[in-house]
């Protein structure tokens, strides 16, 4: 391994992500980040797993005391939370996010110009269930508290495609064990790509895996788009290219 390809010492992980940072922010983007972003970024402890019971409390200030009042009564129940990483242009999370406003969803995207997009929809549609990692998922992974998350989705994660990047592809036995620890048992997993070596890579290491099952009886299984998992920019972008999609929907296996 080169010193290029070399880790951070504190950061295990090679970097599966590209650039953080896009184009110039507007004002009012650039005001999202200084005054939302804090609210909604989920610090990560210094040791032990992080308290998720409050993290979804410190939301966009909402001006509608109705759904403030709902709020409250909802946080005396727990409610089940969903995890995406990597949510690009946020508009998977967005949509799920509006349609389940009873759960509450993690979202993880190191790529500012994404976290914004998500930022804008909280601050525009008054979404008060999202709480943001804007790093590395496999960090958070690892302080997650164990059997926390119901559902998680990795949609469309870098191809990498050049053979000497393949070690940089997030989807490993590595991500998957520190899946299998937060998932709850029965939680869906759901994997995207339009990449078809990294459809094969992503099988085997499910059906290696001892804690995943995969419970697809034929093809319309995962080459059908269901009807709850709305395009992404990126899924749109390959169908345009000519790439075919797969759409796999995993389980985590009963402890
Ligand atoms: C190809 S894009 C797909 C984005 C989106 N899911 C979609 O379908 O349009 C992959 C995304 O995963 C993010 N990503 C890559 N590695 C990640 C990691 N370790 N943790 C969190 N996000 C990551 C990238 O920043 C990028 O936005």
């Amino acid at each position: 391994m080169s010193n290029k390809d070399a880790a951070h010492p504190h950061r295990p992980d090679l970097q599966s992500f590209g650039r953080r940072k896009g184009r110039k922010l507007s004002p009012r983007q650039d005001a999202l980040v200084a005054d939302l972003l804090p609210r909604l970024r989920l610090d990560l402890p210094g040791t032990g797993a992080v308290d998720l019971s409050n993290a979804f409390c410190a939301q966009s200030s909402s001006s509608d005391g109705a759904s403030d009042s709902a709020s409250i009564a909802d946080s005396k129940r727990p409610r089940d939370v969903w995890l995406e990483i990597g949510f690009g242009g946020g508009e998977h999370l967005i949509w799920q996010s509006t349609q389940h406003r009873d759960v509450d969803f993690l979202g993880c995207e190191p790529f500012l110009d994404g976290v914004v997009k998500v930022l804008d929809a909280v601050a525009t549609k008054g979404l008060s269930n999202i709480a943001l990692y804007d790093d590395d998922a496999r960090e958070l992974l690892r302080v997650l508290p164990a059997v926390s998350i119901s559902r998680a989705f990795i949609l469309f994660p870098d191809p990498w495609p050049k053979k000497k990047h393949h070690k940089r592809r997030l989807i490993s036995k590595v991500t998957l064990d520190l899946l299998a620890r937060v998932l709850k048992p029965g939680a869906e997993l759901r994997i995207g790509t339009d990449i078809a070596d990294y459809a094969r890579v992503i099988l085997a290491a499910i059906l290696r895996h001892d804690s995943f099952n995969w419970p697809a009886k034929g093809p319309q299984d995962w080459r059908v788009r269901p009807s709850d998992w709305p395009q992404t920019r990126y899924q749109q972008k390959a169908e345009r290219e000519g790439r075919s999609c797969s759409y796999f929907s995993f389980k985590r296996a009963d402890r």
